[in-house]
């Protein structure tokens, strides 16, 4: 099977840097930067080994039918707003992910594919993330237990079979948290709303887990089968200002996702994620996450 690019299956990475860019028109000039970032990808990964950096780089629709004429990726579009925009759209062209165990080289890396795209491409939005005690997110329930692990990483999140084997689709949405509005709930409730408990991240059984709680909007199943995503999220911001999640997923059909976000924003059965009472999503795009061949041949 084509190679799959580094940033997508890591386990228990701690740091990420996101990048999400608009493309300027220079086509030739964002080929030729994703090359020469692909090769300070390789030299700082030879050169900071106990970093364990990876990264990808993933196209929005329009610049990937521009890229790649025919008919690759064939769930990809363009993110539009969901829940009467509750969940906004902010589709780019461009996402670099990065991730590693150490924020200095993920910078480093950073600032490479800065001068990597130079002019062919506009920075809109960079966030930081961290994973902070636990795993837990900053609302304090512990995030990714029920991602999947080992082998089951790449069956879940990379394309296996034809054109685009070795690629992955991709869905981020940076949330922001209000935390003070959640702490002025009982713990019970918070409880509810998350659908584990938030200290021994157990799971809330039968009637004691609400319709509206984010695992029961999240956890589908189809014709008996689990539509599983793998998620890389982390969390990021100051302490005193803006902070969050900036949600991140990969997976080998979009499909699976979108059910997912369907069923968050009231698209499926009218009933809305109980976290919206204390985070709202303030991005969201879709995007393509190429095999490394068919990246470095672009
Ligand atoms: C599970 C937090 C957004 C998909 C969880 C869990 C937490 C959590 C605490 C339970 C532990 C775990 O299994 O990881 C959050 C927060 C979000 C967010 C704080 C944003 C503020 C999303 C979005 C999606 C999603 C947008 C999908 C598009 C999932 C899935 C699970 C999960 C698939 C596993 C459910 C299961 O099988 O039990 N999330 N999440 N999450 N979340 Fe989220
Ligand atoms: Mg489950």
């Amino acid at each position: 099977m084509s190679p799959h690019q580094s940033g997508i299956l890591p386990e228990n990475n701690r740091f990420a840097i996101w990048l999400e860019a608009v493309a300027q028109d220079d086509l030739n000039r964002i080929r030729q930067g994703v090359k020469t970032f692909h090769h300070q990808l390789t030299q700082l990964q030879a050169r900071y080994p106990d970093a364990a950096l990876g990264a990808t780089i993933a196209f929005g629709n329009a610049l990937w039918r521009d890229l790649q004429p025919g008919d690759s990726a064939p769930e990809l579009k363009d993110f539009q707003p969901l829940g009467k925009n509750m969940a906004p759209a902010t589709q780019r062209d461009l996402l670099v992910h990065i991730q590693s165990l150490r924020h200095d080289v993920n910078f480093t890396l950073a600032q490479a594919a800065l001068a990597a795209f130079g002019p062919a491409v506009r920075i809109e939005e960079e966030t930081h993330g961290f994973r902070w005690t636990e795993d837990r997110d900053l609302s304090g329930f512990v995030d990714g237990t029920e991602n999947p692990k080992g082998e089951m990483r790449q069956q879940v999140a990379i394309i296996a079979n034809g054109a685009d084997a070795g690629g992955s689709y991709v869905f981020t949405q940076r949330w922001e948290h209000n935390l003070s509005q959640l702490q002025r709930l009982p713990v019970a409730k918070q409880e509810q709303i998350i659908g584990r408990t938030r200290l021994s991240n157990e799971e809330l059984e039968g009637d004691a887990r609400p319709a509206t709680s984010h695992v029961s909007r999240v956890d589908l199943k189809e014709n008996g089968q689990g539509l599983k995503i793998l998620r890389q999220s982390l969390p990021y911001g100051t302490a005193s200002g803006t902070n969050g999640l900036y949600f991140i997923a990969y997976c080998a059909t979009l499909y699976n996702i979108e059910q997912q976000l369907l069923s968050m924003f009231g698209e499926r059965d009218g009933k809305y994620d109980a976290m919206l009472r204390f985070t709202k999503p303030v991005s969201g795009a879709w995007w393509f996450a190429p095999s490394l061949e068919t990246l470095l041949a672009l």
